[in-house]
């Protein structure tokens, strides 16, 4: 089959690879019909590209129908439309009985003192093969895939898999008092879906970036914005918006790559310079991270407010403004979305009206060839592009 597969910093190819096949009686082989690019996987391309090996099979935000199933799957059957989420998580451990997907003990990455397995992602997440490609085996076949009817396009169910998941967390997380002012830095996929799904849940919600279409996006859904990443700009703003006192909540929809953070900029740099075999054990206990984001969302949050971390960070000992932290007593939450914790309420905002305008949130649709591009575009910021779906 075909595949979006890593070949090093800033390289992604489409090569031919093995088809995959049952290795498991739980396990089901997906044809994959939509799989998008997320802000994640320009992560794997640059910063933690120590993590990666090249071949590696990318992607972790598919859907598609159900090709094959092991003797044991009963909950799903071929030619079943399915959504499959971006943790490997069995459904069945305590961790997932809690809603804690993201930390399934069945996939757990003890040995990398890591979370759950993820879909398309490095050594320190199970180096499993992802969904950006022409087919995808899924284990858990009876817990894992999300089933979705079978009529409106992809588009309606594909960020089920990990944008709208993980924006809704992010949200969840955020507990914006009612009556207060959510701020979200980044309108990339993640950041412009939490506007979304905050609107939708009666919030008054701030968006900060700087990419002009980013900014047209939000707008054009009356969201308010504040147009620079620079921290002193938003906080002045934000203050200045909510009777000085700063935003009741804030989200880091930005993550390790933030603009700013001269010093950080450095370090990133000696990723690219160092060779992996001695750059991996360093990243695992040193910063590499610009905080750029993080230290805005501490500043631009009241006093006694809470940072919801989407934005994935990468390093162990970044300085943190801890002082300030608990002065302001801060509360911080963070991690990767637990998929199917969030399903059962995002499903029915997916079925009749379309309030959170999943249906045109895709800028770009483009066959699995096409990929190298897409990625180029996307990271880039170029030719408009904020979610790209491919289409094998
Ligand atoms: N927690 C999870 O489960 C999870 C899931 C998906 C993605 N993520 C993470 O969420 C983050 C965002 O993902 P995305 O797909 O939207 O990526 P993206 O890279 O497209 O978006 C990031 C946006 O942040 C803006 N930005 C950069 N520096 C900024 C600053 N200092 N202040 C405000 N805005 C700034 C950029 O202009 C960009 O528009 C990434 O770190 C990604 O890894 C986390
Ligand atoms: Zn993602
Ligand atoms: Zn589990």
């Amino acid at each position: 089959m075909r595949a979006v597969t890593w070949h090093g910093r800033a390289d992604v190819q489409v090569d031919t690879v093995p088809d995959p096949t049952l290795q498991d009686d739980t396990d089901v082989i997906v044809e994959i019909t939509s799989s998008g690019i997320c802000g994640s996987d320009l992560h794997l391309i640059e910063v933690m590209a120590p993590f990666m090996t090249k071949g590696d099979v990318m992607g972790h935000e598919p859907m598609g129908v159900v090709r094959e199933v092991g003797s044991a799957v009963t909950a799903v059957k071929p030619g079943d439309r399915v959504v499959v989420p971006f943790n490997i998580s069995c459904g069945t451990c305590w961790m997932c009985s809690q809603g804690l997907q993201s930390q399934c003990e069945t996939t757990q990455n003890r040995e990398q003192g890591f979370g759950a397995s993820l879909f398309g992602y490095t050594k320190l997440y199970g180096q499993v093969p992802g969904g950006q490609a022409e087919y995808l085996r899924v284990p858990f076949g009876n817990t894992l895939p999300i089933k979705v009817p079978d009529g409106p396009s992809d588009d309606r169910f594909v960020y089920l898999s990990d944008v709208l998941p993980t924006s809704w967390q992010a949200v969840q997380y955020a507990a914006t008092p009612p009556g207060g002012t959510l701020l979200v830095l980044g309108l990339g996929p993640i950041g412009d879906m939490c506007t979304r799904i905050a609107a939708h849940l009666g919030l008054r919600v701030v968006g900060v970036d700087v990419v002009p279409e980013r900014l047209e996006r939000a707008t054009a859904r009356g969201t308010e914005v504040i147009r620079s990443t620079d921290q002193a700009d938003v906080v002045a703003e934000i203050r200045d918006r909510t009777d000085g006192r700063g935003a009741d909540a804030v989200i880091d929809a930005v993550g390790m790559e933030a603009h700013g953070s001269p010093v950080a900029r450095i370090a990133q740099k000696a990723t690219a310079v160092i060779p992996d075999a001695i750059m991996a054990p360093v990243m695992k206990v040193a910063g590499i991270d610009r905080l750029a984001a993080l230290n805005t969302a501490i500043e631009a949050v009241r006093r006694g407010g809470t940072v919801s971390l989407s934005g994935v960070y990468g390093g162990a000992t970044d300085p943190m403004p801890l002082s300030n932290m608990f002065d302001k007593q801060i509360q911080l939450r963070m991690g990767q979305a637990n998929v199917w914790r969030w399903v059962p309420d995002i499903l029915p905002l997916l079925v009749d009206d379309d309030p959170l305008g999943v249906d045109d949130f895709a800028t770009h649709r483009v066959p699995l060839e096409q990929a190298p591009q897409a990625y180029a575009d996307f990271r880039e910021k170029k030719d408009g592009a904020v979610k790209v779906l491919l289409q094998p």
